[in-house]
C-alpha cells in the first residue's frame, strides 16, 4: 500500500470517529439558539454559557476551554442543561425541546422572562424541571401532562399566573411539584398520586379543600398551603392521610377544622396559624402519636386547653397565642418536667406564670376577653 493511501485511509477513520462524536447537529442549533436568547451583556467570562463558543464541539471532550459547565451529554446528546445562577436575562428558546434526550433541566436563580414554551412540555425524557427563581410568566399549560417521565417540578418564585391545570394527575412519575410564589389562582385540582412534597404556598389558590384533588395519595408527607386564600373547614380526612408529616395551612382563610383521631399517623408538625377558625382548639390532636409542633396562633378559638395537650411528650412546640382560650393552663407546661416551648399569650388565660417562656406576651385585656364572650366571662374562669 502506497503512503497516500494509508493516510487516506487513516483521514477516513479519524473523520468516521469524530462523526461518532461530535454533537447531534440538532442539538448544536438548539444550544445555539438558547444561549443567543440571553442578552450577551448578562453573560460574564467567569460563566457557563460564556464557555459555550461553538468553534468546538459541545459534547466532545476535553472541556479545557470551552463548554465548561451548563450542559452535560450521554454520547452525542445532551441530556442536562443546568445553568449557573449567573443572574443570566433573557427568554427560554423553544428550540430547548429538540433537545429530546434531555433528562434535567436547571435554570433556577437567574432572570429568564416570558413564557416557557410549550414545546418543552413535550420532551419525552424530561425528569427534572427547575426554573425557579426566575421571572416566568404565563400559565402552565394542560399538555405539561405529557411529561409521563417528570419526578421533580420546581418554577417557584416566579409570575406564572392561571389555574393549576387539571391534568396533573396524569404526571404519574412526579414526587416533587413546588410552584410556590406565584400568581396561581381557582382551586386545587385533582393531585399526582405518587406526589411526595407539594409546595403552592404564596398564591392566590381558593376553594375547599377537596377529597377528590387528595384521593389515592399514599405518599404525601409534605404540604405547604400556606399564604392563600383557601376557605371552610379544614377536613378530618386531611389529617388522616397515613403518610403525611408536615402540613402548612397558615395565612388562609379557613373558618374551622375537624380534627379525628387517627388509627395510623406520621403527623409530627402542624401550622394553622393566621385564619380565622372558630371553636375549641382540637383535644384530638393529642391522638397522633409523633405530633411535636402545633401552632393554631392568631384565629378565633374560645375554650379551655385541652388537658391533653399537657400529657402529651412528644408535643415540644406549641403555639396558641392570639386566641381567646380561658381558663387555666395545663400545669404539666410549668412542672419542669416537660421541655415545651412556643408561646400562650395575647388570650385570656386566668393564669399564665410570667416566669414561664410561654407567658412572655401578656394576656388581652379583660374588657376584650368579656366582649368576646358576650359578658357572660367569669372573673374567675
Ligand atoms: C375526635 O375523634 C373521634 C374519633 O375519630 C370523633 O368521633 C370525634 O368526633 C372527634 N372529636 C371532635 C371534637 O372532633
Amino acid at each position: 500500500m502506497s503512503t497516500a493511501v494509508v493516510s487516506f485511509l487513516t483521514l477516513l477513520l479519524v473523520a468516521t470517529v469524530s462523526t461518532a462524536l461530535t454533537t447531534f447537529p440538532s442539538d448544536i442549533a438548539a444550544l445555539k439558539a438558547i444561549k443567543s436568547s440571553v442578552n450577551p451583556t448578562t453573560i460574564p467570562s467567569f460563566t457557563c454559557l460564556y464557555s459555550w463558543d461553538f468553534t468546538s464541539d459541545p459534547c466532545s471532550p476535553p472541556h479545557v476551554t470551552h463548554f465548561l459547565c451548563g450542559l452535560s451529554c450521554s454520547g452525542n446528546r445532551v441530556t442536562q442543561l443546568t445553568l449557573d445562577p449567573a443572574g443570566y436575562v433573557g427568554t427560554l428558546s423553544p428550540l430547548v425541546s429538540q433537545l429530546t434526550q434531555l433528562i434535567t433541566i436547571d435554570l433556577s436563580d437567574n432572570k429568564f422572562s416570558g413564557p416557557i414554551p410549550n414545546s418543552l412540555f413535550f420532551l419525552p425524557n424530561l425528569q427534572t424541571l427547575m426554573l425557579g427563581s426566575n421571572s416566568f410568566s404565563g400559565v402552565i399549560p394542560p399538555s405539561i401532562s405529557n411529561l409521563k417521565s417528570l419526578q421533580t417540578l420546581d418554577i417557584s418564585r416566579n409570575s406564572l399566573s392561571g389555574s393549576l391545570p387539571k391534568t396533573l394527575t396524569s404526571l404519574t412519575a412526579l414526587t416533587r411539584l413546588d410552584l410556590s410564589f406565584n400568581k396561581l389562582t381557582g382551586p386545587i385540582p385533582g393531585l399526582p398520586k405518587n406526589i411526595v412534597q407539594l409546595a403552592l404556598k404564596g398564591n392566590s389558590l381558593y376553594g375547599y379543600l377537596l377529597k377528590q384533588s387528595f384521593l389515592g395519595l399514599a405518599q404525601l408527607e409534605t404540604v405547604e398551603l400556606s399564604e392563600n386564600s383557601l376557605t371552610g373547614t379544614i377536613p378530618g380526612w386531611f389529617f388522616l392521610i397515613p403518610s403525611l408529616q408536615q402540613v402548612n395551612l397558615a395565612k388562609n382563610s379557613f373558618t374551622g377544622v375537624e380534627i379525628f383521631k387517627p388509627i395510623e399517623s406520621n403527623l409530627i408538625a402542624v401550622d394553622l396559624g393566621f385564619n380565622r377558625i372558630t371553636g375549641y382548639p382540637p383535644a384530638n390532636f393529642s391522638a397522633y402519636p409523633f405530633l411535636s409542633s402545633l401552632t393554631l396562633s392568631y384565629n378565633k378559638l374560645r375554650g379551655r386547653i385541652p388537658w391533653e395537650y399537657g400529657k402529651k411528650p412528644t408535643l415540644s412546640r406549641l403555639f396558641l397565642d392570639g386566641n381567646y382560650l380561658i381558663g387555666l393552663p395545663p400545669k404539666e407546661f410549668f412542672s419542669g418536667k416537660t421541655s415545651i416551648s412556643g408561646n400562650l399569650g395575647d388570650n385570656c388565660l386566668k393564669s399564665c406564670p410570667v416566669s414561664s417562656g410561654l407567658c412572655l406576651k401578656s394576656q388581652k385585656p379583660w374588657p376584650i376577653c368579656q366582649q368576646a364572650y358576650r359578658g357572660k366571662l367569669k372573673p374567675k374562669s
